[in-house]
């Protein structure tokens, strides 16, 4: 009896500590570095640039790797065409490697949507799309299944009606990037999701494939939005951003390190599921909790691909996809933060580069619409008409963020654009701890 009672006690107590070393550490830090300092990952030392009255920001960020809570990324600002905030940490090749991250190419997923959204607006300048136009009036066999009606806004939006598929999308009709027409014909037939009524409801990954045919079709050069970029954005920014990876910057890409396990069960599940009193409301609960139902329309509108693999995020077969511009950008901070501040500067020259004739279309992509509820999300959410959000508490910043914290914003009233892209997954949709801290922090500097 005694001996059970002793055995039955010490596990008790192993299990105790384990799990307030799982509760109360870093996210990225195991137990056993939270309690024993045993086993923690090799220091990252945050290195780069800072205009000086910026500075602060560097502790504020190596904080945040000390305490475990970022493991590699970069964070990048542009304010008033100068690169003010320029900053990297930790090893692209792992936890405890050598390489530094700044070197990497990292997928920054639905921050895409931001760079796609930039060139809309461009062709929009150009007199070559309209906000306003239903999309068939550039691509008529769109209008099939009740989709007549819908405008380009709409789409970018989220309001395009296509935030799933019915049949998925056969993954060799659009791994080569070659078959882009009979791709356009599988897409047009997908009727309405919602019989023709305008419906705000997350394009997860399906906006960026229509959007890529419209800007195909509207081009004056039939170039696809990848193509697009690289002559027009990224050539002349001298900057990097693609969607896919090309093989030759294969090397460039660091794989992701993915949200501990561990953590995930005992800190978020239990807040994901049940509705936990003493708490905070975990920001976005409702679409985490909806991703655990087959039929909700976050889990469709996530998988319209065939064949995909369960954790498809790091292999070549995602990497070489060039028309997913919803979520298949790869580039880093300092490059989307110069992209962005195409909008940041709301028609003015960038480093030199044109970009708009005249503030209308950039104006009016960065313009507030109407406050929406979306279906996907689940709740209210607030876009503009170039198909930009919200993505940080307390501010009317406006840009996209993506699955595992990037972050990809501006703020034209102020002439300034941020871009933060991380190694490690965090847990979040836009409100991801590590990007909002680096932002408060330079807000109280600014
Ligand atoms: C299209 O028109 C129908 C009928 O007039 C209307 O109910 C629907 O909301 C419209 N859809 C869009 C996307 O504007
Ligand atoms: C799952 O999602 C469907 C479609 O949105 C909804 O009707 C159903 O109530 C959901 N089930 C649960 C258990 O929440
Ligand atoms: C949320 O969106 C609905 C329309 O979808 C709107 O009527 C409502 O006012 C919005 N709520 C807030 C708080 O903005």
């Amino acid at each position: 009896m005694s001996i059970i009672y002793k055995v039955v006690s010490v596990v008790v107590a192993i299990v105790s500590i384990s799990l307030f070393g799982i509760i109360k550490g870093g996210t990225y830090h195991s137990p056993q570095c939270t309690l024993f300092n045993i086993g923690c990952p090799k220091r990252a030392v945050v290195e780069g640039y800072t205009k000086p009255k910026y500075s602060k920001i560097k502790q504020v960020y190596q904080k945040l790797f000390d305490d475990g809570e970022d493991v590699a990324s970069c964070f990048a600002v542009f304010e008033n065409n100068e690169k003010v905030i320029d900053l990297c940490g930790g090893y692209a090749d792992g936890i405890n490697g050598n390489k530094p991250y700044r070197e990497s190419l990292q997928n920054v997923f639905s921050s895409s949507k931001a760079v796609t959204g930039i060139v809309i607006s461009i062709l929009v300048d150009r007199g070559l799309l309209k906000y306003e136009e239903p999309i068939a009036t550039y691509w008529p066999e769109f209008a099939q299944g009740g989709k007549g009606n819908v405008t380009v806004s709409d789409m970018l939006q989220h309001a395009g009606g296509v935030t799933w598929l019915d049949d998925l999308i056969p993954f060799d009709l659009i791994s080569s990037g070659q078959r882009q027409d009979e791709l356009a014909t599988f897409l047009a037939k997908q009727k309405h999701n919602f019989n023709s009524v305008r419906t705000t409801a997350y394009h997860m990954v399906s906006g960026g494939l229509y959007l890529n045919e419209l800007i195909r079709r509207v081009d004056l050069k039939h170039r696809d939005a990848n193509q697009f970029i690289q002559e027009e954005i990224a050539g002349p920014l001298n900057v990097e951003f693609t969607f896919g990876l090309p093989l030759d910057k294969e090397d460039r890409f660091s794989s992701f390190y993915e949200y501990p396990k561990l953590k995930f069960l005992v800190r978020l599940l239990p807040r994901i599921m049940l509705n936990i009193p003493f708490l905070p409301e975990l920001e976005d609960r409702a679409v985490f909790k909806s991703f655990f139902n087959e039929t909700s329309i976050a889990r469709k509108s996530i998988k319209i691909i065939t064949n995909e693999p369960e954790d498809f995020t790091n292999t070549r077969h995602w990497r070489d996809l060039t028309c997913v511009t919803s979520a298949g950008g790869f580039t880093n901070a300092v490059s989307m933060a110069k992209i962005g501040h195409i909008m940041a500067l709301e028609g003015l020259p960038v480093d030199g580069v044109s970009f708009f004739k005249n503030e209308k279309a950039v104006k009016q992509a960065n313009a507030f619409a109407e406050n929406e509820f979306d279906h996907t999300i689940v709740k209210n959410f607030t876009r503009t008409h170039g198909g930009f959000a919200k993505m940080l508490p307390d501010s009317d910043i406006i840009g996209w963020a993506g699955l595992g914290g990037s972050l990809n914003v501006w703020d034209p009233s102020r002439r300034v654009s941020i871009a933060y892209v991380p190694k490690a997954k965090g847990f979040g949709m836009g409100f991801d701890g590590r990007s909002v801290a680096l932002y408060k922090a330079f807000e109280e500097l600014y």
